[in-house]
């Protein structure tokens, strides 16, 4: 299942390099000198205590927050002060910690307003969406996600694991190379969680939906993270205390200590 992809130096360069990082709000050191890179095609995990700067570090990769020093390239251009608009036109796709699906439309055109924004439309949401010539992928996405039941209801009404399940699909109609999902799964029943793992690893490999996109994973759910990923980072503090394969990271002793034991 886990099938580590070449690690550094000798598999091209890095989707993702991100060097140094740095943000603090006043005496707290949210994020606190974070060095690491995401190969094409991998799934890197990213966990940690609650307050360890997860969501500070993705906000800082997704131009939300300007990091107070720090590198961040994408495909080895620096990608350190583009905005979050530029950075959704150069490939990059990300869900929320919290859901962030409009209600009041259907699950349709949910999908077709996420691609609306990435081609910078002012207007997308002001008027019920038309198509945009977006309505064929959304379509590809509702049948990949199993929503094609609950497609034409409007996401208020639908569960908060299928509501999820929209946020995820979309993250994934900008056709990003590199997509960055904080705790896809939580508050999700557990009997989604596999089906969530099964969906991303589906979305990674397959060439016409996911391009063989790279995903960035922040989740607390342990069985989830080590089923999924090729590589995890482990985040303490603000701190890099580990990177590596799930085996690896499940036998730090270091890890065990400040995280995953007990
Ligand atoms: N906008 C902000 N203003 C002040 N402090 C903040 C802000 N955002 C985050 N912090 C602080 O930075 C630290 C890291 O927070 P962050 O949200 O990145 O953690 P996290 O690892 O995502 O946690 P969780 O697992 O609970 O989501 C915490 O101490 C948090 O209180
Ligand atoms: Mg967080």
């Amino acid at each position: 299942m886990n099938h580590a992809l070449q690690d550094t130096g000798t598999a091209g360069q890095p989707i993702l390099r991100v060097t140094g990082l740095k943000k603090t709000y006043g005496a707290i050191l949210a994020v606190s000198g974070v060095s690491f890179q995401v190969m094409p095609g991998e799934i890197f995990g990213v966990i940690g205590p609650n307050g360890s700067g997860k969501t500070t570090l993705f906000n800082s990769m997704l131009g939300q927050i300007t990091p107070d020093a720090g590198k961040i390239e994408l495909n080895g251009e620096d990608v350190t002060h583009c905005g979050p608009l530029q950075l959704n036109q150069r490939g990059v796709g990300r869900t929320f910690q919290t859901l962030q699906v409009f209600g009041k439309m259907t699950v349709r055109d949910n999908l077709i307003v996420a691609a609306q924004e990435h081609q910078g439309s002012m207007f997308s949401r002001m008027f019920a969406p038309g198509d945009s010539g977006l309505g064929a992928r959304a379509d590809a996405l509702i049948d990949q996600f199993r929503i094609r039941h609950v497609a034409h209801k409007k996401a208020g009404e639908l569960s908060y694991g299928q509501q999820k399940l929209v946020d995820i699909a979309m993250a994934f109609m900008s056709e990003p190379a590199l997509v960055l999902l904080d705790e896809p799964c939580a508050g999700v029943n557990p009997s989604l969680v596999g089906g969530i793992s099964t969906l991303l690893k589906e979305l990674n490999r397959n060439p016409k939906i996911g391009q063989h996109s790279s995903f960035v994973v922040i989740e607390h759910n342990m069985d989830f993270v080590m089923d999924l990923c090729h590589r995890i980072m482990v985040m303490v503090e603000g701190q890099v205390m580990a990177i590596g394969t799930p085996a690896e990271i499940r036998a730090n002793k270091q890890v065990l200590d400040a995280y995953l034991g007990n």
